[in-house]
């Protein structure tokens, strides 16, 4: 399928590979309008119905993963337009749907809809330059793919009150010691590092990789005794897998596992 707003790309040598996805509208710094959410979700949708591949890396530009939902194009639409077509948010949760791992390798401004995407993934790698807000208050707005939901959870009500009502913008440091990305690296070191980390996890077995996201979000929705029970069930679920005998086998025998992927 060829995309206009987006490039896709497949990297890695082995037997699952890494999709990659590159928001490019890059001179209204990736500002999301529905035709790339769009894109976005038929390329997210056709990686995870890949085979092939083990895990998905959404970024941006150098000075722009996205500057948020599209304004140009939000200006003008009544409450009628929005809530009978649910525009802007009917593409969002695609994401969210996506059972292989997502990470985010962000550079530059992720602002409005282009932090909540990345707060979307399953975690994100930070560029030096890389600047984190939720803006849209200034606009007479509130964040509306959550901005008031997910932050919180990633950074502590104090700072995602600070951020949503101030409109100011968080960098990258204090982002990671926030924990709203899990690692910080040079700008130009950024896509080494993500496609590194994808690699490492295309490497292992993709039952239990889809298990563990599961248990991980489970986190996030359930009191902690039934995301404990959830997690013990998954836990004794890979015990059926082929790639648990090998994991383990290859362990004992010091070698490397090939795994199945069943
Ligand atoms: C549409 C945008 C845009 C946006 C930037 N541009 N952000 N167009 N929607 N969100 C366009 C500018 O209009 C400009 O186009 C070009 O990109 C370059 O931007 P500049 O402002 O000239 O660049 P700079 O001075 O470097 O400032 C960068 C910036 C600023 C700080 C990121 O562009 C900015 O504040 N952007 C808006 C950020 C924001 O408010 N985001 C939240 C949106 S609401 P021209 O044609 O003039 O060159 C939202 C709701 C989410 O996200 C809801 C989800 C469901």
């Amino acid at each position: 399928m060829s995309y206009e707003l987006i490039l896709t790309d497949v990297r890695g040598d082995g037997p699952l590979k890494a999709g990659v996805i590159t928001l490019n509208r890059p001179k209204q710094l990736n500002a999301l309008n529905d035709a790339l959410m769009d894109e976005l979700g038929a390329a997210l949708k056709s990686f995870d119905a890949d085979d092939g591949i083990g895990c998905v890396v959404i970024t941006g530009s150098e000075k722009a993963f996205a500057a948020g939902a599209d304004i140009a194009a939000m200006a003008s639409w009544s409450y009628m337009d929005v809530y009978k077509s649910d525009y802007i948010t009917r593409n969002w949760e695609t994401l969210k749907s996506v059972r292989k791992p997502v990470i985010a390798a962000v550079a530059g401004y992720a602002l409005g809809g282009g932090c909540e995407l990345a707060m979307m993934c399953d975690f994100i790698i930070a560029a030096d330059n890389a600047k984190f807000g939720q803006p849209e208050i200034k606009l007479g707005i509130i964040p509306g793919a959550g901005g008031t939901q997910r932050l919180p959870r990633a950074v502590s009500k104090a700072k995602a009150m600070d951020l949503v009502l101030t409109a100011r913008m968080m960098d990258a440091a204090e982002a990671e010691r926030a924990g709203l990305v899990s690692r910080v690296v040079p700008a130009d070191k950024l896509l080494d590092e993500a496609y590194a980390a994808a690699e490492s996890i295309c490497g292992y077995s993709l039952p239990s990789l889809l298990a563990a996201k599961e248990c991980v979000n489970r986190a996030f929705e359930a009191p902690l005794n039934e995301g404990m029970l959830f997690e013990r069930r998954a836990f004794h679920a890979l015990f059926a897998t082929e790639d648990q005998k090998e994991g383990m086998d290859a362990f004992v025998a010091k070698r490397k596992p090939a795994f199945k992927q069943q």
